[in-house]
């Protein structure tokens, strides 16, 4: 591959200016949960049999996934008892009285039920913190019914396996894990800008990622690695079912007659991507096999300004070099 204009290194450092969240800011965001973490905490010390058992960062910010454009900070709850109700529009209103309980010191304003969740906004500084319910009943292994973000619906998963399987693909690529996750992610969300009705969920980016990295893929170079993922999406065209053997046995994953099938690694029963139709698929296809062609052509081209048109029609006019 000639890498004379553009190379690995190149990457690297547009990441590090354009992609990623810094450091310092992930982890002041991290410390603003872990703050409402703390207090609901020390209230549960005060109340044992308040409903709201224990909160936890979900997400981008909890993996080490986020981009710079993050816009809020994702905290799951969970809530036990038999007086939860078990209806979406309910549940939200029950969590953010409950919440405004344990933090008598925010207002009610800035505790409001959303659609699929209940954003907690700081005076001053910080992002929004964006809490999404987990009904729970007491599984050592957190398994409990999340609000779908998408649909409202309620999905059996485990935040904490979700964590715990993210780490084991960190610590066997780390840094280029994450990285790759957040360049796919940063492409994605570039799509969605320029393509109507494009949607393409970062869970799903990181499932597809973690299934190349287990057959073996080896992520340290990120031309190859982005060119490698593209090339799997425009040659399975999203119709190779992806699953994993971590916390059940994959023969155990039922027969879904949805077009794209990317099961969750911890619940064999629930289809990570059920709601997306074939003509999305085909969008997703589309738009990975334009970015495959683009950095082939970024590879092979002679001069330095069209190697960053070509990497410019994957990553847009923030790619420069
Ligand atoms: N359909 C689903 N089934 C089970 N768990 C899900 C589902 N969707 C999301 N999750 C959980 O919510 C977390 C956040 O998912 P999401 O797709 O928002 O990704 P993210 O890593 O937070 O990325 P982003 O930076 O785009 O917010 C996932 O890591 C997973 O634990
Ligand atoms: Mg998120």
């Amino acid at each position: 591959m000639a890498r004379g204009h553009v190379d690995h290194r190149d990457i690297v450092k547009f990441a590090e200016d354009k992609v990623n969240l810094p450091r310092d800011t992930a982890n002041e965001y991290r410390a603003q949960a872990r703050r409402l973490r703390e207090r609901l905490e020390a209230y549960l010390d005060e109340h044992p049999d308040f409903t709201l058992r224990r909160m936890l960062l979900s997400g981008s910010l909890a993996k080490g996934t986020a981009l710079r454009s993050i816009n809020d900070i994702d905290l799951g709850c969970y809530i036990s008892g038999s007086n939860a109700p078990r209806n979406t529009r309910e549940l939200l209103d029950y969590l953010a009285e409950r919440l405004r309980k344990a933090f008598p010191n925010f207002s009610a304003d800035q505790v409001v039920a959303q659609t699929y969740s209940v954003t907690v906004s700081f005076r001053g500084s910080g992002l929004d913190v964006d809490v999404v319910p987990i009904l729970y009943d007491g599984d050592p292994q957190w398994y409990g019914n999340l609000v779908s973000q998408e649909d409202g619906s309620f999905v059996k998963t485990s935040i904490p396996l979700h964590l715990e399987f993210t780490k084991k693909r960190k610590d066997a690529q780390k840094v280029h894990f994450a990285q790759v996750v957040r360049l796919v992610k940063f492409w994605a969300r570039r799509q969605k800008a320029e393509r109507s009705g494009f949607r393409f969920k970062s869970f799903m980016i990181e499932m597809i990622l973690a299934k190349l990295c287990d057959q073996g893929l080896d992520l340290s170079d990120y031309p190859e690695a982005l060119q490698h993922f593209f090339t799997y999406i425009a040659r399975s065209g999203l119709r190779e079912m992806i699953v994993f053997a971590d916390y059940y046995e994959p023969r155990t994953v039922p027969s879904y007659v949805q077009p794209v099938r990317i099961i969750d690694p911890v619940n064999a029963q629930n289809n990570v991507s059920r709601l997306y139709t074939q003509a999305e698929a085909a969008m997703i296809v589309e738009a990975a096999i334009d970015a495959g062609d683009a950095i082939d052509a970024a590879l092979f081209a002679p001069t330095k300004y069209e190697t960053v048109a070509y990497w410019q029609r994957a990553f847009g006019n923030a790619f420069q070099v």
